[in-house]
C-alpha cells in the first residue's frame, strides 16, 4: 500500500523526461534520478561520449534512456531535440533545463563575449527550452518544466557577475512563464542549488572561497548531486507536484537562509 502511494505521488512510469545538460555533473544526476523514478530519459547535450556514458549508467541501473545531441542556445537545434524526443517516444512530459556555464573574471575586466556567453548559455537556453517544449506541452496535454537557478539568484555571489545576473533572470523568467502556461496545464518551477563541485565551478572553488562558503553554510559541507533528485522529482511529478508552479526551491544546506 505504501509503495502504491509513493508510485502515485512520485512515479514517472510511462513518462518521457528530457534533461538538457544531462551530460554534466548535476544534469547527469537528475537524469539518473528521473530514470529511477520510472521515466524514459533523453539525455541531451554536447558531449556524445559523456552522453553515451550517462545512458549506459541509466541502463545499468535498470532504467531506459537515449542520448540526443543539442546546442541549447540554438533554436533550430532545440526544435530538433523536441522532434527527436517525439520520434523516440511519441511524448514529452518533463523538461529539465540544466545546461550552464560559469565565468570568474575581475569585474572591470569582463569581456563582452564572455558576458554574452554566460547569459546565452544560462538564460537563452532556458528561454528556448521553455518556449519550444512548453509550447508543445501546452498543445498536447500539459507537462512540467524545471529550470535551474542558483543561490546566486537570491544573493549575488562575488566574482561571478554575469553568472549571478543570469540566474536571477532565470528565476524571474520562470515565474513569468509559469503564470503564462499554467492555464494550459504546464507547470514551470526553478530549482536553486547551493554549492556542488562540478566542471563549471571547479576553478572558482579555491580553498579560500570554499572556507567562506562553509562559514555561511549551516550544514558545513558541499552538496552531493543526488541530493537534488528528491526536489526534482517532487517538482516534476504529476502526482506530488500537481499544484506547484512558479516555485523557487533552494537545496543548499541552509546557505540562503543564513544571515551573519
Ligand atoms: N555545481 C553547482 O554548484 C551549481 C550550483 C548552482 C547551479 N548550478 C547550475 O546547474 C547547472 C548544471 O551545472 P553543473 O554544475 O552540473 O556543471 P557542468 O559543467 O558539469 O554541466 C553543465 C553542462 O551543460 C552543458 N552545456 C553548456 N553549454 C551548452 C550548450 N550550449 N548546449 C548544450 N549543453 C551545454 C555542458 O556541456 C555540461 O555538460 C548549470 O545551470 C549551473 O549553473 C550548479
Amino acid at each position: 500500500m505504501a509503495l502504491a502511494f509513493l508510485e502515485e505521488m512520485f512515479g514517472l512510469a510511462g513518462r518521457t523526461a528530457v534533461v538538457v545538460g544531462g551530460t554534466g555533473v548535476l544534469g547527469g544526476a537528475l537524469a539518473e534520478g528521473l530514470a529511477r523514478a520510472g521515466a524514459f530519459v533523453v539525455v541531451a547535450g554536447r558531449g556524445a561520449d559523456r552522453g553515451a556514458a550517462r545512458v549506459d549508467a541509466i541502463k545499468a541501473a535498470g532504467g531506459d534512456a537515449t542520448f540526443v545531441s543539442v546546442d541549447a542556445v540554438d533554436r533550430e537545434s532545440v526544435k530538433a531535440l523536441l522532434e527527436a524526443t517525439l520520434h523516440a517516444t511519441g511524448r514529452v512530459d518533463v523538461l529539465v533545463n540544466c545546461a550552464g556555464v560559469n565565468s570568474s573574471v575581475p569585474y572591470l575586466e569582463i569581456a563582452d563575449d564572455d558576458f554574452a556567453k554566460v547569459l546565452d548559455t544560462n538564460l537563452k537556453s532556458t528561454h528556448l527550452g521553455c518556449q519550444i517544449f512548453g509550447g508543445h506541452m501546452a498543445e498536447h496535454g500539459g507537462g512540467a518544466i524545471l529550470n535551474i537557478g542558483s543561490v546566486s539568484a537570491d544573493k549575488p555571489l562575488s566574482k561571478v557577475f554575469a553568472y549571478s545576473a543570469s540566474k536571477a533572470a532565470v528565476v524571474n523568467y520562470t515565474k513569468n512563464v509559469a503564470r503564462e502556461l499554467a492555464p494550459r496545464g504546464v507547470r514551470v518551477n526553478v530549482l536553486c542549488p547551493g554549492f556542488f563541485p562540478a566542471e563549471q565551478n571547479r576553478k572558482i572553488l579555491s580553498p579560500e572561497r570554499t572556507a567562506t562558503i562553509m562559514s555561511q553554510t549551516p550544514m558545513n559541507r558541499f552538496g552531493e548531486p543526488q541530493e537534488l533528485v528528491g526536489a526534482t522529482i517532487l517538482l516534476c511529478a504529476p502526482g506530488a507536484g500537481s499544484f506547484i508552479t512558479g516555485a523557487e526551491v533552494y537545496v543548499d544546506g541552509g546557505f540562503t537562509g543564513m544571515r551573519l
